[in-house]
């Protein structure tokens, strides 16, 4: 049997896979069974944020292997408190959580914010204000967050207490009741709902409306944090201080993480045995991390911006594109064709692309070569154009 028949047989039936088999790569280039080569503008969705193989991130892991490849929350180990620490200086939040995922981090998240909203205002106060259109997990709890009903057919009844408002709706802010409110969560660019990102007035007055309120301003950095963006998180981009935050994908550059950071507010809201994880901050994943974060300096956000905007300049109004979304290295593309149409056009010419809704969606690596990057955003000018 074909590696792709024995999937198919006894892998659950829950992604709608490609007819291809990566079996080795290196930086943005992976190579299929046949030999064949692809430019990967996904990075397993926006997760080897230094691409595949990258000699570093081998050396990072590989070293913490050689120590300790897991130990308990039993006991201290050094990744763990390091990366801790590294985090809450690069961003100005005063602890961490580690988990696995997105969604863990969006659970630990919706915990810490639940038990604020119990102390400060009572058992009434657990609402969490979401946007429409949002994605933040696919737990039962991220699931309710998630502001698509797509996803929720099905699966009810789903945790209660979430409630969604239209985002860039700055009049539906004042819909908000604190009384019973605790947080509002927001992805500053929302990934798997068609790559938008938020007005910067709609950010600003949610900010403001938090902060009279003693509401709590949580951000989903899942998708557009550690580097995506062009800024470490998306959130520095507009200028706000979160109370909590939630990122994964890029933080280990390709192992499971997660993290859920507390700002001032929130920092010792948690108390012995609130909440927990087996594998959470596992040293390969937080010695990854640590060596990720490193390298994540303003000459590599600055490369993130320059390319963007090459992409940006290069597709805005070209033949076939409707129009050109996203931040940083973040990006949609709305064209004439269907998306997935393109999407599988473009698998043929050697270039790996992700969608989002009706677009196409890149996520390349932080640090694809300029080179590999006009190479393949050429292929998929062509291809809309064709
Ligand atoms: C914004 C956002 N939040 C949460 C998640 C869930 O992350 P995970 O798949 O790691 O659980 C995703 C995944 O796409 C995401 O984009």
């Amino acid at each position: 049997m074909s590696i792709c028949e024995l999937d198919k047989q006894y892998v659950s039936n829950t992604y709608n896979r490609f007819p291809v088999t990566i079996v080795s790569g290196k930086g943005s280039v992976v190579y299929d069974e046949a030999g064949k080569e692809y430019i990967d503008l996904g990075s397993g969705i926006g997760v080897t944020a230094f691409g595949v193989a990258d000699e570093l991130w081998q050396k990072a892991v590989t070293e913490q292997i050689g120590k300790v490849q897991h130990m308990s929350n039993l006991y201290y180990t050094e990744p763990c408190a390091k990366l801790a620490k590294t985090l809450c200086e690069r961003t100005g939040m005063k602890k961490v959580f580690f988990c696995n995922s997105g969604a863990e981090s969006n659970e630990c998240l919706i915990k810490a914010a639940r038990k604020y909203g119990f102390e400060k205002r009572g058992a009434d106060c657990y609402e969490v204000v979401t946007l429409v259109n949002s994605f933040h997990g696919r737990t039962i709890t991220t699931l309710a967050a998630t502001g698509q009903d797509v996803f929720h057919e099905q699966f009810k009844p789903l945790t209660a207490g979430f409630r969604h408002i239209a985002a860039n709706d700055i009049a539906a802010i004042g819909t908000i009741d604190p009384k019973k409110t605790c947080a509002v969560l927001f992805e500053c660019v929302q990934g798997e709902g068609g790559v938008n990102a938020l007005d910067r007035e709609f950010v600003l007055t949610l900010d403001a409306f938090c902060k009279k309120n003693d509401v709590l301003l949580c951000v989903d950095e899942v998708q557009t944090g550690n580097g995506r963006s062009g800024a470490l998180y998306a959130y520095m981009n507009f200028g706000i201080e979160p109370d909590l935050v939630s990122t994964a994908k890029g933080l280990a550059g390709g192992l499971p993480i997660g993290a859920t950071l507390f700002g001032a507010k929130t920092e010792n809201i948690f108390a012995y045995s609130d909440h927990g994880s087996t594998f959470g901050g596992n040293p390969v994943s937080c010695a990854a991390a640590l060596s990720v974060i490193d390298r994540i300096d303003d000459k590599l956000l600055a490369e993130v911006r320059e390319k963007s905007e090459y992409v940006f300049k290069t597709l805005t109004g070209a033949k076939g594109v409707e129009s050109v979304s996203g931040m940083g290295l973040m990006i949609g593309i709305k064209t004439e064709k269907p998306a997935k149409e393109l999407v599988a056009k473009l698998i043929e010419d050697g270039i790996l692309c992700l969608t989002a809704k009706d677009k196409l969606r890149l996520l390349p690596a932080l640090n694809i070569p300029f080179e590999t990057l006009k190479k393949a955003v050429d292929r998929i000018k062509a291809a809309c154009a064709e």
